[in-house]
């Protein structure tokens, strides 16, 4: 099919805290390369993104901070706006889902569905926290965890274990808001009976995307659909969010799920008259960019609240990253273990295209990533300053040396193989690059760029003009060899600014300026070609594309994350009494379990056992398979710490089971019983396993 425009999202990012490089690397740097690209092909295309101002982490982050919803977004969209533009994420509108537009967009989608009979009303019982009088669904309610024990589980998923959750499932429930103990409360809400919608979805996905996307969206979504579908109700009970447009629905807003998907659409109306051929043309390809955990909402919910209305298109494409970990950590906002964007460009000011080159380089494409600031430093110092760098820098400063400051001739007499591989494998990485950008492989694309770039300086090192010129007196015929060297490497520095401009963008236009070209000629249709700059034409002298990021930069970096991860545990344990919650498990205190008999305690059958082996689980980032060995017979356990331990770490271990847990099956597998662990203030898993080696099997009392 042939596309006559191209509508590219990124995921509209919750204006409840400012945005940290894993946001960058999951989707903003990868939406912003494609868009970068397509523009540079003349193509027509929109670029739309927003803050995301409703539901549930913007309450609890207005609770903490005593201040309005309101002023959150406000605040934080403020610093979101900033970041991007700073990183020069080049979206073409940047708009929030609490303007006006916005909330008339969606409450439309919901009317016309309501209209056309889609939803089913459902009266049910929901726990209510008096104290504070309101209903608590999703993460305003939390609990243990009926999978895995984690006390800190939320209402809709545990994050511990991953399982996805109802709040009537949760163990000892408690109000995230006031830790009271909730109450059961009748209300009415409007349910989206996705399974209804099965059979189109798997026609459109199973059959439709099996080769298209990427196997870690496909996988997901099969999973989801596999398992069943089920009505989800795109209302709540609050006071922050898009009212629900019935004249019945007093306190009740649109699901933050139902609405910020919109947000799409409604920015795409703030940009343009034209929004609609953008949206409802068949023509139109629209790509979602997007972390992993929105996968379900991007690929199921959102797609089928558009195909039950009827007019819209729905996404060709889902490229959604996996996670970025810090120095070998997951993120967490709440413990504050993130590199922020806004401290980024205040600390490395001007040094954007570094962010942007190890991010690109690194991305999680397809497993989770880890980012340090030494392979920071090493992918600048090792890369960009010596292999991109220095291959225009010294193409700049021979020719000022040995070709009077102006771009040689090239002389076809003298022209000889490596000459001729050289121009040959500029047109080709043009067309690899290419590929790769189409195919959202971003890592590849900008590794055929530096490739080009080695064979650029690995040519020049052939050469060795430096040499020639030596040799001028003798036989000035040389001139030639030098004149064809040097006109060879400034097309290639012209190429590779056409070709590392989606991905580096500031770097492109100041190679602009040393050749002193407008930036016109960073045209894609350009790349490729060998007569870019004109003989005889006068360049500038070179400008310093990247300088070396220093030891002590480094240093500063990871103290400065150690120190945060050091203020945020005191500042919690100083907030201990208040109760606050956080949209993470690790800022709650711990819950309080309710007395027990010792005939309760009896009935739990503890034991020693062996981990003989332990391996991941498929499309289970969290659990651990692990076979034990209890003496009088081995178990399958699945667990909950695989972001906490490699298998390959923990086999041969003791540890503590409990051997007469009920069995239960998760993906697929029957996992008999569980081993205990003991967990510290920063979330840190230890074995809780006998002191001294026992043997397998021995009874814990
Ligand atoms: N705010 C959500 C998040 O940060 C993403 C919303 S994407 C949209 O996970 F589709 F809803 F806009
Ligand atoms: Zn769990």
């Amino acid at each position: 099919m042939d596309f006559k425009r191209y509508l590219v999202t990124a995921a509209l990012p919750y204006a409840n805290g400012p945005v940290h490089i894993g946001h960058l690397a999951g989707c903003y740097l990868p939406s912003d390369i494609y868009v970068r690209y397509l523009r540079a092909q003349k193509r027509d295309v929109k670029f739309v993104c927003g803050s995301d101002e409703h539901g549930v982490p913007i309450t609890i982050r207005a609770m903490k901070e005593g201040i309005t919803p309101q002023q959150v977004v406000d605040k934080y969209n403020a610093i979101i706006k900033d970041s991007f533009e700073q990183m020069g994420i080049s979206f073409d509108i940047y708009s929030r889902t609490s303007n006006k537009i916005h909330h008339e967009t969606s409450q439309a989608i919901f009317k016309k569905l309501y209209d056309d009979g889609v939803f089913e009303e459902r009266e049910s019982e929901q726990y209510y926290d008096e104290e504070k009088q309101v209903f608590l669904a999703d993460r305003y309610i939390v609990g243990t965890c009926p999978v895995c024990g984690n006390p800190g589980a939320y209402g809709d998923q545990c994050e511990k274990c991953g399982s996805s959750l109802s709040p009537e499932q949760l163990i000892n429930p408690r109000s995230a808001l006031s830790s009271a103990t909730p109450v059961k409360r009748k209300t009415k809400h409007w349910y989206f009976p996705l399974n209804k919608y099965e059979g189109w979805l798997k026609e459109w996905i199973i059959d439709g995307k099996k080769d298209e996307w990427k196997p870690n969206v496909y996988g997901q979504c099969k999973s989801w659909i596999d398992s069943g579908l089920q009505p989800r109700a795109m209302t709540r009970d609050s006071s922050w969010g898009v009212p629900v447009p019935l004249p019945d629905a007093d306190g009740k807003v649109l699901y933050v799920w139902f609405d910020a998907p919109i947000g799409y659409i409604s920015a795409t109306k703030e940009l343009t008259p034209m929004w609609a051929d953008y949206w409802q043309k068949e023509d139109t390809k629209l790509v979602h960019f997007i972390g992993k955990d929105n996968i379900v909402f991007h690929c199921i919910i959102f797609p089928a609240i558009l195909h039950a209305h009827g007019s819209y298109i729905v996404p060709e494409n889902v490229p959604a990253n996996e996670f970025l970990n810090i120095e070998g950590d997951k993120v967490s906002t709440s413990r504050n273990w993130a590199v922020w964007v806004d401290e980024y460009v205040k600390d490395f000011p001007d040094q954007q295209d570094v962010l942007r080159y190890v991010l690109c380089r690194n991305a999680p494409e397809t497993k989770d990533n880890d980012f340090t600031w030494k392979d920071f430093q090493d992918c600048n110092n090792n890369e960009l300053v010596a292999v991109f760098g220095n291959f225009v820098n010294r193409a700049f400063v021979l020719m000022h040396k040995l070709c009077n400051g102006k771009v040689p001739k090239l002389h076809e007499d003298v022209l000889d193989d490596t000459d001729r591989t050289l121009i040959d494998d500029i047109r080709e990485a043009k067309l690899r690059v290419e590929g790769e950008i189409e195919n959202y492989k971003f890592r590849d694309a900008l590794f055929e760029v530096m490739d080009l770039a080695r064979k650029g300086n690995k040519y020049m090192q052939d050469k060795q003009p430096w040499i020639v010129a030596k040799s001028l007196e003798a036989n000035p015929e040389a001139q030639k060899l030098i004149d064809n060297c040097l006109h060879i490497c400034l097309q290639l520095s012209a190429n590779l600014a056409i070709l590392i401009n989606p991905f580096l963008p500031f770097t492109a236009r100041k190679m602009c300026g040393m050749m002193k070209v407008v930036e016109r000629m960073l045209d894609w249709e350009n790349a490729g070609k060998m007569n870019l700059l004109n003989v005889g034409y006068p360049l500038r002298a070179p400008e310093l594309l990247f300088k070396k990021v220093e030891d002590e930069q480094v240093t500063a970096q990871v103290e400065k994350l150690k120190n945060n991860l050091k203020q945020s545990t005191m500042e919690q344990q100083a907030a201990q009494p208040q109760n606050t919650a956080t949209e993470e498990t690790n800022a709650f205190p711990p819950a309080q379990k309710p007395e027990i008999t010792i005939d309760d305690f009896n009935k739990i059958d503890l034991r020693v056992g062996t981990i003989l082996h332990a391996e991941k689980v498929e499309k289970a980032d969290k659990l651990l398979k692990l076979e034990i060995d209890l003496g009088y017979e081995k178990r399958t356990v699945l667990s909950g710490i695989a972001m906490h331990f490699k298998p390959e770490e923990i086999i041969g271990k003791q540890v503590t089971v409990v051997a007469n847990l009920a069995p239960r099956k998760m993906r697929g597998i029957e996992s008999k019983g569980m081993i205990l662990m003991a967990e510290n203030a920063e979330g840190k898993l230890i074995f809780a396993s006998p002191v001294e080696t026992t043997d397998n099997g021995s009874g814990v009392k």
